[in-house]
């Protein structure tokens, strides 16, 4: 045959081998070059091109894996058959990776931020070092699906200490986060099971699988109203009963037993604790988990390391009661566990080794510290905001004083590089506040920064100063 003409582009993106590959290609489904026909040899080919024969010998082995041509040792390549399979001509994809542009604000007072400058690096460093290794080869065969033995056996220990929570390993299932668990609680106590939650409440809630199941149940100052609970046909209701997440409202001891005893009366009726956020208090004893007073098998207990240790680990579990562990077992024995066996080893090391305590009491003196002068700049300066949920957790709720709606005033605070996030945003259903309200996390604003934050918020909100300098 002619030698095969083909335009090579060497100022082209698309490497040469795949410019030719494609051109031998089309030229073979267009009919261009005839079934039976000898290909040049890989030598001929790069002379004439005047190219590598490397570059060559990758197009052809390409279009041999693809059946477009058949080599027949020592003689030759030839173009094979193929079926007239209908051929789409298809743009080049245009697919431009872009990192993804958030706005990074001056000051963002998300509530789910932790402080990033305190995380013991070396420590976890050496822990990852140590087992990234070949005697953790064991570690790369797929783990336990509820998670690794070791690591549950830390968690249960930890609990048992500072939530007074009495657990075995079995009844712990690990996995990368809140929101991939609860589908899995969900469907574990039936898809026609009626949900009530906390109205505000967390909002990814709403969001997995319930939509518009979901009862809304009112939140006071005590925690969540249970009077209103037992006027619902719900049959579990999913709670943060240590530090009401957003208000920071803890569930009075009356209304604990209120609630224990709602779910003691059905035998379909289960409480989803979601324990987040309970591990900084600065106002006041521990508050125990409802998991450790309940008598009945009723409490599904959950919680997280997002803000103990850091978000982006992605590891939370639950503790199943053991009347659920068999259900559980049939319907979820066949998925693997979605936390790398790695991660969750050196996180069960660095626990069994002391060293999560030693962070959780670091951390807690330096968020006792932000907390502190947060309060103390809005109770100098700025008297008229309300404070509430200022007893635990890494936010604060801010109630001010304006006749501007929450989405104007969060525009305004944007406008003047701050992120702050209305209450609004936490509701499942309306609910008329007195004044605009919002959540101010203050875990990732470095401590000699708060001040300036806060001045800068409620200048740009007009809220003036009040020259009362009596901590300053
Ligand atoms: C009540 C509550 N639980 C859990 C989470 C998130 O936990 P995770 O990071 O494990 O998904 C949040 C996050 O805002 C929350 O508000």
């Amino acid at each position: 045959m002619d030698m095969l003409m083909f335009k090579l582009d060497k100022s082209n993106a698309m490497p040469l081998y795949e410019q030719l590959y494609n051109g031998i290609k089309d030229a073979i489904i267009h009919k261009q070059i005839e079934v039976g026909t000898k290909l040049p040899s890989k030598k001929k080919l790069a002379e004439f091109l005047n190219i590598s024969q490397t570059t060559i010998e990758i197009a052809y082995t390409q279009l041999i894996a693809e059946g477009y041509v058949a080599s027949k040792p020592r003689i030759g390549f030839y173009v094979e058959e193929i079926d007239d399979l209908p051929y789409i001509e298809k743009e080049p994809l245009n697919i431009r990776v872009e990192v993804d542009k958030k706005k990074i604000y001056q000051f963002d007072f998300h509530p789910g931020k932790i402080d990033t400058d305190s995380f013991p690096f070396s420590m976890w460093r050496k822990y990852a070092k140590s087992l990234y290794d070949h005697s953790s080869n064991e570690l790369l065969q797929i783990g336990d699906h509820q998670g690794e033995f070791a690591l549950r056996g830390e968690i249960s220990k930890y609990l048992y200490q500072s939530r007074g929570i009495v657990s075995k390993p079995e009844q712990i299932v690990i996995g990368s986060g809140t929101e991939h668990l609860l589908p899995m609680i969900l469907r574990l106590l039936g898809n026609d099971s009626k949900f009530a939650l906390e109205n505000p409440g967390y909002s990814a809630i709403p969001k997995i699988q319930l939509q518009n199941r979901a009862i809304p149940i009112r939140v006071d100052e005590d925690g969540l109203i249970v009077d209103e609970l037992e006027k619902t046909n719900a049959n579990v209701v999913y709670i943060t009963p240590s530090h009401q997440f957003p208000t920071g409202a803890v569930l009075s001891a009356t209304r604990r037993t209120n609630l224990l005893n709602w779910a003691a009366k059905g035998e379909n009726r289960y409480i989803i604790e979601d324990d987040y956020d309970s591990e900084f208090r600065y106002i006041g004893k521990p508050i125990p988990a409802l998991q450790g007073l309940d008598q009945n098998n009723k409490v599904i207990y959950m919680s997280t390391f997002s803000k103990s240790l850091m978000p982006s680990l992605r590891v939370a579990y639950f503790i199943l009661p053991t009347t659920l562990l068999q259900k559980y077992k049939e319907t979820f024995s066949f998925y693997s566990a979605t936390v790398p066996r790695f991660d969750q080893h050196i996180l069960a090391n660095f626990m069994r080794d002391g060293y999560f305590s030693k962070h959780l009491n670091r951390m807690r003196k330096i968020y006792r510290k932000k907390h502190e002068k947060l309060t103390q700049i809005f109770e100098t300066h700025y008297p008229d905001v309300i404070i509430t949920g200022d007893q635990a957790g890494m936010h604060i709720l801010i109630s001010v004083p304006l006749s501007k709606g929450e989405d104007q005033l969060k525009q305004i605070a944007a406008n003047n590089n701050i992120a702050i996030y209305p209450v609004s945003d936490y509701l499942l259903k309306p609910i008329e506040y007195q004044y605009p309200t919002f959540l101010l996390g203050f875990g990732s604003i470095p401590l000699d920064q708060i001040e300036k934050g806060i001045h800068q918020l409620m200048q740009c909100w007009d809220i003036p100063k009040t020259k009362c300098a009596a901590h300053f």
